[in-house]
């Protein structure tokens, strides 16, 4: 069975690799997480209300973008309107829930594309499909569905180029007709090179619910190399995940990933070829939180360390032992090994183990070298073309650092 081709936007998104996922909305206000409406059942008049106190005077696209562009992500996706309904962008009369009808008093969507545009990051919207506000979606689905393309076909026309539409809801009533010929016929019609995804939740990742999407998600979870074999079209894959146990903020959410987990997944979202969607919630103002902040330039200086090879490798067929695995870049092969040990005095490095043999199976090239990376010393090997076996004396890091994830290039 043949694996099919890639079509030229999806490969394209491939090689974002990396992007920042912003929830953003008026339950930033109550700092407790995007569902909290629901999970309070607050009635929706009183939930409304936090539509006279959004300000978003901190909000500025373009100190975000230049944000994901220092922590080197190519792409953000927002939400340009979550479950709660509310719209962050001008609904140009469809709804007066929206950004320009409250205090903020502009089209905050507007203001995130130009600061898109000015750092060269690439921008997606995500959009609910479920709504908690429009009485329509529990009474009248036909006249909903009809407001949701219209509301799609908004944010396909007044904003320019985009990279897509990330959708999620459809979980909510998974026996309906979603029309999705339809709303997608809108998005092929308006932004022909557009992605289309939409998400299939933590219940069945990884799932193609209809022919013209063109990258499946694995929320919150490890993406699984996909089996592309006889495949009607090439789909890629995208894990977002959050740092915390929220989307939106949660101000006594102290539960956060360290760059030491950011730089795990990353790594293992790049071993499939996956895309890795990373989480903020800005505050009530519209500011990503300076905890968050200081993690992603972490991380990203990290991916700056390693460069094009974090969004150019390819997976290849060689399997490593634990998380050590290898991609190919520009005709070489690079082993990324996991877990090793500093270099240093009994008194002060705790747990010295780790380094040593690293072996890795399916090379059936020789090679003549092998160096980290990082700091181009010299790795000694075996090797065994014909069997594939290659092993590595993976040395110490040098006192006083750690990479994590560390590199090695096969010459
Ligand atoms: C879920 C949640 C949602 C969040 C999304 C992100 O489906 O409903 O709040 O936006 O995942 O992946």
């Amino acid at each position: 069975m043949t694996i099919p081709k890639p079509a030229p936007r999806i490969q394209r998104f491939e090689r974002l690799a990396y992007g920042m996922f912003i929830h953003w909305g008026l339950y930033s206000q109550l700092g407790k997480g995007e569902w909290i409406m629901h999970q309070e059942s607050i009635p929706k008049a009183e939930y409304a209300k936090l539509k006279d106190s959004f300000t978003a005077e901190d909000f500025d696209g373009h100190k975000i973008a230049k944000l994901a562009k220092d922590a080197g992500m190519r792409y953000i996706t927002i939400t340009a309107r979550h479950h709660d309904g509310f719209s962050l962008y001008d609904t140009c009369g469809l709804s007066d829930y929206d950004a320009v009808h409250s205090p903020a008093g502009r089209d905050l969507i507007a203001d995130f594309i130009q600061g898109c545009r000015a750092e060269g990051i690439v921008p997606f919207f995500y959009h609910t499909t479920l709504d908690w506000y429009q009485d329509s979606f529990q009474d009248d689905f036909d006249t909903y569905l009809e407001y949701l393309r219209k509301s799609v076909e908004l944010l396909c026309t007044n904003y320019g180029p985009i990279g897509g539409l990330w959708f999620d809801g459809n979980w909510s009533k998974p026996d309906a007709d979603w029309q999705l010929d339809a709303l997608y016929g809108v998005i092929r019609r308006y932004q022909p090179e557009a992605m289309i995804i939409n998400n299939t939740g933590l219940e069945a990742r990884g799932q193609v619910i209809h022919n013209e999407i063109d990258s499946v998600t694995f929320e919150q979870g490890r993406p699984r190399p996909m089996d592309r074999r006889g495949m009607p079209k090439y789909v890629s894959a995208e894990m977002c995940q959050t740092m915390n146990q929220h989307w939106g903020i949660g101000l006594r959410d102290f539960a956060y990933m360290s760059p030491r987990e950011l730089i795990v997944n990353r790594a293992a979202c790049r071993k499939v070829r996956a895309n890795y969607l990373l989480n903020v919630g800005p505050t009530a103002t519209g500011e990503i939180p300076a905890y968050e902040a200081a993690t992603l330039l972490r991380v990203g200086e990290w991916v700056r360390l390693y460069g094009d090879l974090i969004y150019e490798g390819k997976p290849v067929p060689i399997t490593g032992m634990g998380d050590d695995f290898a991609l190919e870049y520009d005709g070489k092969v690079y082993l990324f090994i996991h877990n090793l040990s500093i270099q240093g005095d009994p008194n002060v490095i705790r747990m010295a183990t780790g380094a040593g043999p690293r072996s890795f199976i399916g090379l059936d090239r020789k090679i003549t070298k092998a160096r980290w990376l990082d700091n181009d010393e010299k790795l000694d090997f075996a090797q065994d073309v014909e069997s594939g076996l290659l092993v590595v004396n993976a040395t110490r890091y040098p006192y006083g650092t750690n990479l994590v994830v560390r590199v090695a290039e096969l010459t």
